[in-house]
């Protein structure tokens, strides 16, 4: 049987300069989607590339005198490296400079001015050359242009132009009877109120510069860069030249961009379609931007950030998490490398690279480095696999709907699912007792598991995790060759596989070393050593529990329980009300006024239909009535404790 076929494109980008961060936003997302869905088994088709005719990269060749073939040459390597190291998988990488492409444009071009819907005509209005695109008088804001801000040119030329009313109505009834056309669903609004209000004939020749396609019938002319810029999504599949492959990859599944281009491709790109009659993609995706401090990152305000120094400095799986993570369905994000290490930090140096190298330590430590066996579940450990179960097929889910944040947010709740089982079933505690050593390999076979489906779960995003964590835990058939599929299956690690502590899979960024000396490999195995062999916590998880100091304003004897006060709290500005276990050792008076540590950010219980905010610290000796509550003298409520 022959493999469903997937095709996923980026935008082609533009090689008047370097890429940077929000290119890579884009791309890294559809590399995502690309190899999930071949580890879904699909036949996947992943294309990006490069868009470089247009009277802006001329400009920008002529100011280094250089042709514009030459310049754009040096960029496109550049990129292609760029890609390379950011393990983009993409099957094929287009240039609208390639012949392959030039070949199509031409063609098209014919075909629709010979079917009437492009005719000749003069052209008068305001051009972007930023943009690359023209604008009424009415567009613009200012007088200057709407999309970027910068002073337009005034042009009359004699131009080729398309009709693009004659599509409208059937392009609305498209997008009303294909609610998955135009995603998310606030854009699809936005371009059906754009169209609604009128399209004007779309200008798709120039005269005034050289450098594109020429227009077949008459040279005087290019083809204007979006026309023959958007047709890179047939002619990367053999439009012209392989029937077969076309067949198989027409209509591509998802053209994935950020909101600044979505109207090229969900007005301009389907009309072209319509008037050559070939099928609309399934889907055009808009995701948000990711922005600076000072705005939209753009290589024309200067303010960017290069994708490869990061990598370089953090590793490319911890890049591609950040920017995975940070694409909310839809919505904007703000760009920090402040963020970038505390995710890498929490995320994975905490959440999952300690669970890793936790069970790992345990099971050498208590099974002579050899994963043991389940025997039989209890309701704990139940819990545990359906949450793993339910991490699946939520990651699966949203990942289809490209909601990445929310596949990201579904595999992290089964890690911190983990961690909690670990302290739940406290397995160094089982390890005193011989009796409980079937117990003690349950829990840490389940580890494993939950283990193994995360780390096939993150595959997509992290592609270097399944090889580097299967060098400690032995736990994939072939990290290469993953299938979706297998993180659905509880109970897949065998028994037996020997474990190797490694290195530490995430090592630990200090924000403050940041451009000064990391800790050495040697180091940071000598840190996690301690840390695993005496159960040590880190100065982050500690820093997890927030301690403030509160002022006791009211305090009170819990009705029908001898043991436990209610005690009202002024912290800062906030009131909290607190049961505690100290009614053996204080008269509620003795406490009033006193100012007591606070546990503030535990999560609330009921007890007795009372509502408990927190927990306020205490030593305990052996007796009941050996309680001291600890106390602050001349720090004022609401700091604090650390
Ligand atoms: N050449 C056109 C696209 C033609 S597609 C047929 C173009 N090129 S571009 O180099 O300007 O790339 C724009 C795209 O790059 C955006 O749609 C988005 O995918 C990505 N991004 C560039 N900057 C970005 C951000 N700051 N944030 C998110 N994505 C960004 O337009």
């Amino acid at each position: 049987m022959t493999k469903k076929s997937y095709y996923i494109t980026t935008p082609i980008y533009y090689p008047s300069d370097n890429l940077h961060i929000g290119h890579a936003y884009t791309t890294v997302a559809a590399d995502c989607v690309a190899r999930f869905k071949r580890m879904q088994g699909f036949d996947v088709f992943y294309l990006t590339g490069t868009d470089e005719h247009g009277q802006k990269i001329e400009k920008v060749a002529l100011d280094k005198d250089m042709t514009p073939q030459h310049y754009v040459d040096g960029i496109v390597e550049g990129i292609k490296v760029l890609w390379e190291t950011m393990l983009i998988s993409n099957n094929d990488f287009i240039r609208t400079t390639d012949k392959r492409h030039e070949e199509v444009v031409k063609n098209l071009f014919q075909k629709v001015y010979e079917q009437g819907d492009i005719y000749i005509s003069e052209y008068e209005g305001w051009y972007c050359t930023p943009c690359e695109t023209f604008f009424t008088e009415r567009q613009l804001i200012d007088g200057k242009c709407p999309d970027c801000g910068r002073d337009v040119e005034r042009l009359k030329e004699e131009s080729y132009f398309f009709n693009m009313a004659k599509y409208a109505d059937r392009l609305l009834a498209h997008i009303d009877t294909h609610p998955d056309f135009i995603q998310p669903e606030s854009r699809r609004n936005e371009v059906i109120n754009f169209i609604k209000n009128g399209l004007d004939d779309l200008c798709v020749s120039r005269t005034t510069f050289n450098w594109g396609v020429p227009v077949p019938f008459n040279d005087r002319h290019v083809v204007y860069v979006w026309f023959d810029a958007l047709i890179n999504y047939v002619s990367a599949i053999g439009y012209l030249d392989d029937k077969d492959k076309f067949d198989r990859y027409w209509p591509a599944n998802v053209h994935l961009m950020a909101k600044d281009i979505l109207r090229f491709h969900a007005i301009i790109w389907p009309i072209m379609l319509m008037a050559v009659g070939l099928p609309l993609p399934e889907k055009v995706f808009a995701h948000g931007w990711i922005m600076l401090e000072g705005g939209k990152m753009s290589k024309s305000k200067g303010n960017v950030i290069d994708p490869l120094q990061l990598v370089n400095k953090y590793g490319v799986d911890a890049v591609r998490y950040y920017l995975v993570k940070e694409l909310s369905f839809g919505q904007d994000g703000m760009y920090s490398e402040e963020m970038l290490v505390n995710r890498t930090n929490s995320d994975l140096a905490n959440d999952l690279g300690n669970l890793i190298s936790r069970t790992v330590a345990m099971i050498n430590r208590y099974f002579d480095s050899k994963i043991p066996e389940s025997i039989g579940e209890d309701a704990l450990d139940q819990e545990l696999i359906t949450a793993a179960l339910r991490a699946y097929s939520e990651a699966t889910e949203k990942l289809d709907k490209l909601d990445f944040a929310a596949y990201i947010q579904a595999v992290l709740k089964l890690i911190s699912r983990a961690n909690k089982y670990i302290d739940e079933t406290q397995p160094w505690l089982l390890a005193k007792d011989e009796d409980k050593k079937d117990r003690l390999g349950t829990v840490l076979y389940n580890l494993v598991e939950t283990i193994r489906i995360a780390i096939i779960l993150l595959a997509p995003t992290m592609p270097t995790l399944p090889e580097r964590a299967n060098q400690q835990l032995g736990i994939l058939e072939d990290p290469a060759t993953l299938t979706w599929e297998e993180a659905g299956e509880w109970g897949a690690a065998r028994a037996g596989t020997i474990v190797n502590k490694g290195k530490a899979l995430f090592p630990r960024i200090d924000i403050k070393n940041l451009d000064g000396e990391e800790n050495s490999d040697n180091e940071e195995l000598e840190n996690q050593k301690i840390e695993e062999e005496n159960n040590l916590i880190d100065i982050e998880e500690f820093a997890r529990i927030d301690l403030r100091v509160a002022t006791v304003i009211a305090c009170e004897k819990m009705k029908k329980a001898d043991k436990l006060l209610v005690l009202k709290l002024q912290v800062g500005e906030e009131e909290r009300t607190v049961i505690s276990g100290i009614a053996k050792a204080y008269e509620p008076e003795q406490l009033i006024g006193k100012n007591v540590v606070l546990v503030a950010n535990l999560k609330p219980v009921k007890l007795r239909g009372v509502l408990s905010q927190g927990m306020i610290l205490a030593a305990s000796g052996p007796q009941d009535n050996h309680i001291e509550v600890l106390t602050v003298e001349k720090i004022e409520s609401g700091n604090r404790v650390k």
